[in-house]
């Protein structure tokens, strides 16, 4: 049986545009901010391998999984459970996985944009020359200071949230589409451009060596569980957002091909990050486990000696909002949608009221790199606490679900239909059998690792 439902927020115009908007939420923070920085945290080589496994054995499956509930529901990830649910004979109660990805989404875009908050700070020192010549112990000065400055962060994390609530109130087509067409391969060619310095700083090679030559010995049971994590995160799976955009998918589009071109670009902008940072963190003899600031405590060394690096370095974070930005939209949306179906709110004031909310939230981040960063609570901070629960916690229990809904709850020949696969055919069965057994056993066992019960 094949569903005729149609969202009524709109659809892209064809599947290029849904790859775009699916790569716009994937590529983002997690890609040049955060892999960077877990990756030194957690040893290196290691780390990278098991988060490449848990991309490619987790990742692509869910994303796949997540793509067709969406496009078979039509609606926010909540009423789409819901629907779904309802087709298929079982308990309404699946609406609460949409529910779940609403609060996660609230939670992780609150502390997302305190950290475009940074890029745009960045931008504007790039741009007035403040990284000139500046040797490393400098540039760490100019981070630490800043982050020192709550009036500074509230003010960079308010802008931030302002631009991405002016793109979600102008709704899908017209505000993400624009967003996201020239600018994701424009931070590409940058980044190759980073990497083409980092090739000449002399320490590449010790760089690709810490990416690239896993060492065991170094990785713990918490980090196999923050690299599935970051698996998650980073391919902006759980909580609903591919769901959505899904959601706005034609229905001729081929999922399982446009999710394996999601993920390997998404993949492809992480290692290029990798490659440019951990070069210049040995050459100037920087800690690899620096914690949140590493890239802004690295890349402005570079821009300071390079010839025309203030224009490169003003353009790089210029960029890196960018992909904040569009990944941000995508946090929210769910939300917005719920509130405009449900409540019959427009867009302008479901998104006014879910920014107000999440700017709100971003305070307790912002305090907690300067007033409340003595405030732990088992050595975490409260970014760390709520980081370490959406991307660990919720983002991977999400993509559990997903998988049991998926392969558990609806019928083979429902999923075999929205994926436009043979139900006989080796590629169906390949991705029934992840979803069904690999992905719910993988997720397991990292949990119960990780609390220490295996
Ligand atoms: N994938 C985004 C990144 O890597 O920066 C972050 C993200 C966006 C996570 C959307 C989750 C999400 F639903």
């Amino acid at each position: 049986m094949s569903t005729q439902r149609e969202s009524i927020h709109g659809q892209w115009s064809n599947r290029w545009v849904f790859v775009l908007a699916a790569t716009g939420s994937a590529v983002g923070l997690g890609n040049i901010w955060k892999f960077p920085y877990i990756t030194g945290e957690n040893g290196g080589g290691a780390f990278v391998l098991v988060y490449l496994m848990c991309i490619a054995a987790i990742g692509i499956p869910i994303m796949m999984a997540e793509v067709l509930l969406g496009r078979r529901g039509r609606q926010s990830p909540i009423n789409t459970m819901h629907e779904l649910a309802v087709e298929e004979g079982r308990s309404i109660r699946w609406s609460l996985l949409g529910w779940s990805g609403v609060v996660a989404g609230f939670l992780i875009l609150s502390y997302y944009s305190v950290i475009a908050g940074w890029a745009l700070a960045y931008v504007y020192d790039a741009s007035s020359g403040a990284f000139r010549g500046l040797p490393a112990e400098e540039v760490k000065n100019l981070f630490s200071a800043m982050v020192a400055n709550p009036g500074a962060l509230i003010f960079w994390h308010s802008l931030f949230m302002l631009m991405t609530m002016l793109v979600v109130a102008r709704g899908v087509r017209r505000g993400l589409e624009a967003a996201v067409r020239f600018l994701m391969p424009a931070l590409f060619v940058l980044l190759l451009v980073m990497v083409g310095y980092a090739i000449n700083t002399g320490a590449f090679s010790q760089g690709l060596a810490f990416l690239f030559t896993p060492d065991f010995s170094k990785i713990t049971p918490e980090g196999v569980l923050i690299a599935m994590g970051h698996a998650f995160f980073t391919l902006s799976l759980g909580m609903g957002a591919i769901m959505i955009y899904g959601s706005y998918m034609p229905k001729q589009a081929s999922i399982a091909k446009t999710s394996i071109i999601v993920a390997m670009a998404d993949t492809v902008v992480a290692l290029l990050a990798g490659m440019a940072i951990f070069p210049i963190v040995f050459a100037n003899g920087l800690e690899p486990g620096a914690g949140p600031g590493l890239i802004f405590q690295t890349l402005p060394i570079a821009f300071g000696q390079m010839p025309g690096g203030s224009f490169f370095g003003t353009v790089f974070f210029v960029l890196l909002v960018f992909a904040a930005w569009s990944s941000a939209i995508s946090l929210i949306e769910p939300a917005v949608a719920w509130l405009v179906e449900n409540r019959g709110w427009s867009r302008n004031k479901a998104s006014l009221l879910c920014g107000l909310a999440t700017w709100l939230m971003g305070l307790g981040t912002v305090f907690s790199f300067n007033l409340w960063s003595s405030y732990t609570l088992w050595g975490k901070t409260f970014f760390d606490l709520l980081d370490f629960l959406t991307s660990n916690i919720m983002l991977p229990l999400g993509g559990l679900f997903i998988a049991i809904f998926a392969a558990w709850v609806m019928k083979p020949s429902s999923t075999a239909d929205e994926l436009a696969l043979a139900q006989e055919g080796i590629a169906y069965k390949a991705w029934w059998f992840l979803v069904r057994f690999i992905t719910p056993l993988a997720v397991t066992i990292v949990f119960l690792n990780a609390i220490g019960l295996l």
